[in-house]
């Protein structure tokens, strides 16, 4: 007998991130050398002042429930940062922690969405954006944004994209898949068409600590008048390589707020105590020598790129992933087989060449590929030998 699956879940694709992953995983564990470049995590450590946080936290046997949304203290430390690095004003109450920012992001969408609501997703976006607002029963708004426009959503986009039924849009900056950052000028022109309409912002932040001579600006510090509609996202995984601890937060209006905090307390609960207390501790152990290495990895990769025939590649300002386009490719062949789009490209390249890329299928963006630099230097400069052997070798 078929098993019953809820409407809910039956339409949820598996992430194409995850399932990449996945094979590169077992192609490891063959042996095989491959050069991984689809991850999303940094390759970094944990800062020790925070795992050593966490360790003292369960041998004190801090090992029991906390409020939903989190301790007091470390809402107050994230108050507090938001206020020093963003110039944002919050109190602890309008901060809720959760078990990563994914988990922070599903809670605003189950808070702010009915049935239909349209919530507006610049394209390329991240890959469990369109899932998860459709699970919380919106609609995603898919809006293109090209390369001319360095892959960002412009005032225009995003006037013609508003209906009566727009209940938000999400902003992603710096972005994953394109490390794509917004300037003060792309945040002031949308700003002044969001000031005309009474819309969510969903701004997901997660990436800010890692920008290259630019600067990371939240939307509502030029306007501030839209603070009392941003639902702000942030997290501890990739500023602080902490991935697997699962802690993010949200910081919005005092009745979101609220309502978030008691969904959750009927979800999970509060994130796990001891990642809690690793947290405060790490916000105050920023290592700045990670970006520096990133960034070093991003010239090289950018610059590599670059050289390879019928590819092209925006420099990131921001994240560890660039995202390359290789539509140039498509139709030639490989061995006999036809690269017939992203997902073939990343196919044949991981079969043959042993890199792990990601298809730009799965942000919404079929002529691209995402390559992850959070890997080693070496393993970037391997990369590119073996993408221009591939790519030599297509007829
Ligand atoms: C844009 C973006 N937002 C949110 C997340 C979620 O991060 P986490 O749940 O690990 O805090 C990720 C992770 O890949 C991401 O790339």
């Amino acid at each position: 007998m078929e098993q019953h699956l809820s409407n809910r879940v039956r339409n949820i694709s598996p992430s194409a991130t995850i399932s990449i992953d996945s094979k590169t995983k077992a192609l490891l564990r063959e042996g095989k050398p491959v050069v991984n470049m689809s991850v999303g995590e940094p390759d970094f450590d944990t800062p020790v002042a925070a795992a050593f946080a966490g360790i003292k936290a369960i041998a004190d046997g801090q090992t029991r429930y906390t409020p939903a949304a989190g301790t007091l203290d470390l809402r107050k430390a994230i108050a507090q940062k938001l206020m020093q690095d963003n110039g944002l004003q919050y109190t602890p109450e309008q901060i809720v922690v959760s078990s990563g920012a994914k988990h922070s992001l599903f809670n605003v969408f189950l808070a702010i969405c009915d049935e239909g609501d349209e919530v507006i997703l610049p394209a390329p976006y991240w890959v469990s954006y369109p899932e998860q607002i459709r699970v919380a029963g919106g609609k995603p708004v898919i809006v293109n944004c090209t390369e001319e426009t360095g892959f960002k959503l412009t005032a225009q986009q995003l006037e013609n994209a508003l209906t009566d039924r727009t209940r938000a849009v999400l902003l992603n900056s710096p972005s994953n898949p394109t490390g794509a950052v917004y300037s003060e000028k792309e945040l002031r022109e949308l700003g002044d068409v969001l000031s005309k309409t009474d819309i969510y912002v969903v701004t997901d932040e997660i990436y800010e600590r890692l920008v290259y001579d630019v600067r990371h600006i939240s939307l509502p510090t030029l306007y501030p008048n839209l603070l009392n509609r941003t639902l702000l996202v942030n997290g501890f995984s990739k500023a602080f390589a902490m991935t697997g601890w699962r802690l993010g937060y949200v910081a919005a209006p005092p009745a979101v707020a609220k309502a978030i905090s008691s969904l959750q307390s009927h979800a999970t609960g509060n994130p796990a105590t001891m990642s809690q207390f690793a947290g405060l501790a790490a916000l105050s152990h920023f290592d700045d020598s990670m970006v520096r290495e990133f960034r070093r990895r991003r010239d090289r990769l950018v610059r590599g790129l670059r050289e390879l025939p019928g590819v092209s590649c925006l420099l990131p300002e921001g994240a560890f992933y660039a995202f390359p386009n290789v539509s140039k490719l498509y139709g030639r062949t490989f061995k006999g087989k036809k690269v017939e789009g992203s997902a073939s490209f990343c196919e044949l390249l991981l079969e043959h060449e042993l890199v792990s890329a990601v298809p730009g299928e799965a942000f919404g963006a079929p002529d691209n590929i995402r390559l992850s630099y959070a890997t080693s230097y070496e393993n970037v400069e391997i990369a590119l030998e073996r993408m221009a052997r591939f790519i030599q070798a297509l007829q």
